[in-house]
């Protein structure tokens, strides 16, 4: 949580999983659990979200990951994240899907910039004071029209 405002207590976090679980009730995808078969049953989040209205770029749906620190740098995320890409430019027919994280977070930045994603532009988080470290966020994008959909439907 260190490119977060703050951590989150187990009330938050456990309300966190529901809102995931009932986006995903209400939409049929969203911020998917990650599990490691054979390994353990959870692991984080890595899957698609429609971020809140006050984004400078939305209308738009991200894409996003946490996992736990322990099974970070195995490649988990960015296996993930693609499948993720897969499902929403051949199932969900998006057009664009695009993330983003302040500036500071390379480990993100490098997910992103591992499944095909672009930068664009630099821009301040609507919801943190301009003072705070964490406002200066950095944006990604990736769109079906750039040969994406080939590369995820295997074509
Ligand atoms: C962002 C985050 C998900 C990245 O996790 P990560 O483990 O670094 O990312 P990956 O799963 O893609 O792992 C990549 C590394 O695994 C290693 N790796 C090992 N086996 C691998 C494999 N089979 N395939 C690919 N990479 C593999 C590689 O060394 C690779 O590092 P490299 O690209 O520098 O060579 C993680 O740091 C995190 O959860 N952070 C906290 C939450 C957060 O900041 N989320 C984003 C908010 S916007």
């Amino acid at each position: 949580m260190e490119f977060f405002p703050k951590l989150l207590t187990e009330e938050e976090s456990y309300s966190m999983g529901r809102k995931i679980k009932s986006l995903i009730a209400e939409r049929g995808w969203g911020f998917w659990a990650v599990e490691i078969p054979g390994q353990s049953k959870f692991v984080g989040f890595v899957g698609l979200h429609i971020p809140k209205e006050n984004m400078p770029f939305s209308p738009c749906v991200e894409i996003g990951w946490r996992l736990a620190k322990r099974y970070w740098g195995m490649g988990y995320a960015t296996e993930a994240a693609n499948e993720s890409l897969r499902y929403a430019f051949t199932h969900l027919g998006l057009e664009e899907v695009v993330s983003f994280t302040t500036v500071r977070n390379i480990r993100s930045q490098a997910v992103m910039e591992k499944i095909g994603m672009s930068y664009t532009n630099n821009f301040k988080h609507p919801d943190l004071e301009p003072s705070d470290p964490l406002c200066e966020h950095v944006l990604y994008k990736i769109s079906a029209r750039a040969g994406s959909i080939s590369r995820f439907s295997g074509v």
